[in-house]
C-alpha cells in the first residue's frame, strides 16, 4: 500500500518511521501477542497473523503433500468415484496407518474431503487441480526446483554453479543455442505447450486479435498459443520462430492440429537471425522474464530492425507487482530463474523502459482476468 511519504509528503518519512518501528515492536513483542489473541477486538486479526505464519512455516510440507497425492494418482482416482479406506489401501498400496495420515494432510489443505458415509471424494481445490494439466505437469516438474533450492542463501551468493533448473533449460547460459540438440529441449517444450492453455486463454480475452493478419510468435514453442489465437480467429495466419529443434516440434504438433496450412515453424535464434518478415502483430509470451537485460535490448533490437513502424507488439508473462501477481513472480518466479541462472520478472515500468529502449513505444497495459497467470503489455514499433 502507497503510504503518505511515498504519496509525495516527504515532510511525514520521520513520523512514518517511528509509527513503523513502534509496530514491529509491538508485533515481535509475545507479551503483545499473548494479550491480541484474547483481547475481544483484536482476536480475529491476532488469528489470521496466526494461520498466515503458519502457512508460511508449513508450505513446503503442504506442497509435498500434494505430490504424494499425484504420485500415488490419489485425486485421479477419486475423481472416477468417491472410495473407501479400503480400497485406497489396495490401490495405493500404501500401509493404512499411512494412507489415513496422507489422506488426513489432503483433507487439512482441502484435496479431499470425507463423504458421510466415510468414503473419501474429491474437495473443491483437489477438484480443480485435477482439471489442470497445466499445474500438474508444473508440480511434477517441481521435484527439480525443490533440489535447487535446498539451500536458498547458497542460490542468492551464487555458489550453486550446477543447478538442475540450469540443466534443464538448456539455453539457459549457452552461447550457442541454434545447435542445442532436439532431445535437449524435448522436456521443456512438453511443459510449455501443457501450461500454454492457460495463458492463451488470459490473452484472448485481453486482447482482440481479429484486427491482424499475421502472427508472428517469436520464441512460440511448440505452437500452442498460436493454434489457440489461430482457433479463435479462423482468417488470422500465423508463424513461429524459435530453436531449430523446438520449431521441428511445432511443425509436427500444428500438423497433428490440422493447422500446418495456416501456421508455419521457423527454426532459428531470436538474438542474431533475421525474424520471419511481413508479420502486423509479434507476440512474446513468456519469453523476456528468461532473460537478463541486456539480452532482452539484444532480441528487442534485433526485432525491431525487421518491422515496419506501427507493427503492434504483445508481451505476456507474470510481472512484478502487488498482490497475487506479486507472489506468483516475486515469490516464486523470481526464484525459480534464479536457479535456472537467468532472467527475472520485471515490473510493468522496467519492461516499458526496455521496450522503449529497442525502439518500441504506445505501450500500455491490458486488463486481464487473473493477473496472477499473466500480465499483458502492448506496444508498437515507432
Ligand atoms: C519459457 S518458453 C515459452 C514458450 C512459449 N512462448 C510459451 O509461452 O509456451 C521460452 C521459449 O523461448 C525459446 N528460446 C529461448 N532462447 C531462444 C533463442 N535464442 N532463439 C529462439 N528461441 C529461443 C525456447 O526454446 C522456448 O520455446
Amino acid at each position: 500500500m502507497q503510504d503518505a511519504a511515498d504519496a509525495g509528503f516527504p515532510g511525514l518519512q520521520p513520523l512514518i518511521g517511528r509509527w513503523r518501528h513502534l509496530r514491529d515492536g509491538l508485533l515481535a513483542s509475545p507479551a503483545f501477542q499473548q494479550w491480541a489473541s484474547g483481547f475481544p477486538l483484536t482476536r480475529w486479526i491476532a488469528r489470521r497473523q496466526a494461520a498466515k505464519l503458519f502457512d508460511l512455516c508449513a508450505g513446503f510440507v503442504y506442497s509435498r503433500v500434494l505430490k504424494a497425492c499425484l504420485q500415488l494418482r490419489l485425486l485421479d482416482t477419486l475423481r472416477e468415484a468417491p472410495r473407501s479406506l479400503a480400497s485406497l489401501v489396495s490401490l495405493t498400496g500404501l500401509p493404512e496407518e499411512s494412507l489415513r495420515i496422507l489422506l488426513d494432510a489432503a483433507r487439512a489443505i482441502e484435496l479431499v474431503e470425507q463423504r458421510k458415509d466415510g468414503c473419501y471424494g474429491l474437495a473443491s481445490l483437489g477438484a480443480s487441480l485435477v482439471g489442470n494439466r497445466g499445474i500438474l505437469a508444473m508440480i511434477a516438474h517441481h521435484d527439480l526446483f525443490y533440489e535447487d533450492l535446498r539451500d536458498p542463501v547458497a542460490l542468492l551468493r551464487g555458489a550453486q554453479e550446477d543447478t538442475a533448473l540450469k540443466a534443464y533449460w538448456a539455453y539457459s547460459r549457452n552461447t550457442s543455442p541454434s545447435a542445442l540438440p532436439g532431445t535437449s529441449l524435448d522436456e521443456y517444450s512438453s511443459l510449455m505447450a501443457e501450461s500454454q492453455p492457460m495463458i492463451a486463454g488470459e490473452v484472448l480475452r485481453a486482447y482482440d486479435f481479429s484486427r491482424h493478419r499475421l502472427m508472428l510468435d517469436v520464441g512460440g514453442g511448440e505452437g500452442v498459443f498460436s493454434a489457440a489465437v489461430a482457433r479463435a480467429h479462423p482468417a488470422l495466419r500465423g508463424v513461429i520462430f524459435d530453436l531449430p529443434g523446438v520449431a521441428e516440434r511445432a511443425a509436427r504438433r500444428l500438423a497433428e492440429g490440422r493447422l500446418a496450412e495456416r501456421i508455419t515453424a521457423v527454426g532459428g535464434d531470436f538474438f542474431s537471425d533475421p525474424l520471419p518478415p511481413g508479420a502486423d502483430i509479434v507476440t512474446l509470451v513468456r519469453v523476456l522474464h528468461d532473460h537478463d537485460d541486456t539480452a532482452v535490448l539484444a532480441l528487442l533490437r534485433n526485432l525491431r530492425r525487421g518491422l515496419p513502424g506501427g507493427t503492434a507488439l504483445l508481451v505476456a508473462e507474470p510481472m512484478s507487482g502487488e498482490g497475487a501477481a506479486g507472489r506468483l513472480s516475486d515469490a516464486y518466479l523470481a526464484f525459480y530463474l534464479l536457479a535456472m541462472g537467468q532472467g527475472r520478472p520485471r515490473r510493468r515500468e522496467h519492461l516499458i523502459e526496455l521496450l522503449a529502449t529497442a525502439g518500441f513505444g504506445r505501450a500500455r497495459t491490458l486488463k486481464v482476468g487473473v493477473p496472477m497467470l499473466t500480465s499483458v503489455l502492448l506496444a508498437e514499433a515507432v
